[in-house]
């Protein structure tokens, strides 16, 4: 847990971007290939489509995209920004980090960067990390990246996984400020949570140290439908306790865009109005860490998101993890 009033610096969020692959995969494209329809995959999960990442768009390419759009809209050169968290299970490769590619991508060679993986929860552990780094006093300004190509760790032969998930990438510039310069703005707290015994509910059947291979997802769908919205709610509530707000001060409600009916009965079990949840999983489906940056892109993008406002992002995924965190944007 972490308090903005009781530290020095707070973390502030100054730009947000994204960046998605070209090609769009709609739920009729799937149909042609495989046994499900249209009908099927809205009314069970609120996906119509999702963006597929060509051989020319690995991960790297489609992060550094949007950090390019995160910097451009805070007004801010690579060289303002010393750090680069990148939340990632899908890499270009086993090493070097999609961070320290990132990082080349953007002509720096200060600072540094690494890669974090917590699965669909990567992008708020992330943002946890990044704001302790600032807030320390250790760097200025952390470049937040969420980017995945889950197209290539599905297996598009079964049904019951390859429609629910896409790929892309958003990013957000994080800047360590005074609180007089802050006015109260930036990341509140974060709650972070893992459990690993529930490994085999959603997990990758390979890796470098056993198969020697990528792998392919795997997916007990019913079993993470069942935990996921008590893991989002109780770390949601973890942060309202913590900072001693309720549903009612949130502006904005950014959860993982897994799947419509986690994220409404989520919202409902914490009392927070439909008009007040950002749902991108419709446009995007599940883009594991990068869904929740490609969320705020789009709320603030639209006029959604104004600077002043309470926002709570959450996330739950593999391992499993889950987390939460307020921020006065
Ligand atoms: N199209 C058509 N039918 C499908 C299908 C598809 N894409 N995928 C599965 N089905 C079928 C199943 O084969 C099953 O048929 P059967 O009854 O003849 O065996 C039927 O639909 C019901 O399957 P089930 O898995 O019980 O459906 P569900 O209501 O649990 O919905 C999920 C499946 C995956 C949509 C749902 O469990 C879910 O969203 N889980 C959470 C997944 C998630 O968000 N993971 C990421 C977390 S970060």
């Amino acid at each position: 847990m972490t308090h903005l009033t009781e530290g020095g610096l707070s973390s502030v969020v100054v730009g947000v971007g994204s960046r998605l692959p070209k090609r769009i995969v709609s739920n009729a494209d799937l149909q042609k290939s495989l046994d499900t329809s249209d009908e099927w995959i809205v009314q069970r999960t609120g996906i119509r489509q999702r963006h597929v990442a060509g051989e020319d768009e690995p991960t790297s390419k489609l992060g550094l995209g949007a950090a390019q759009a995160a910097l451009a809209d805070a007004g801010l050169s690579p060289d303002d920004v010393d750090l680069v968290i990148v939340a990632t299970s899908t890499p270009d490769h086993t090493f070097p980090s999609v961070a320290t590619q990132i990082q080349a991508g953007l002509g720096m060679t200060h600072g540094a960067g690494f890669d974090l993986q917590a699965v669909c929860s990567g992008f708020v552990f992330a943002v946890a990390t990044a704001d302790k780094f600032l807030r320390s006093g250790s760097h200025r300004r952390a470049l937040v990246v969420g980017a995945e190509t889950f197209s290539r760790l599905v297996d598009w032969t079964d049904r019951s996984t390859c429609v629910l998930f896409g790929d892309g990438a958003g990013a957000i510039v994080l800047e360590a400020q005074s609180r007089e310069q802050a006015q109260g703005r930036g990341v509140l707290t974060t709650h972070l949570r893992s459990d690993g015994r529930h490994r085999e509910k959603l997990y990758v059947d390979g890796g470098p140290s056993t198969t020697r291979t990528t792998g392919v997802l795997r997916m007990a769908g019913r079993e993470v439908f069942r935990h996921a919205v008590g893991m989002a709610t109780d770390v949601a509530e973890d942060a309202f306790a913590a900072t001693g707000t309720n549903a009612e001060d949130l502006d904005w409600f950014v959860p993982h865009q897994a799947n419509r009916r986690i994220i409404e009965a989520s919202a409902e079990k914490l009392g927070v109005a439909p008009s007040k949840v950002v749902l991108t999983v419709d446009l995007h489906a599940n883009t594991s860490a990068a869904s929740i940056p490609l969320a705020l892109s789009v709320a603030k993008a639209d006029g959604r998101i104004k600077r002043g406002d309470l926002v709570m992002i959450e996330a739950m995924g593999g391992g499993f993890t889950w987390g939460a965190a307020l921020i006065r944007w």
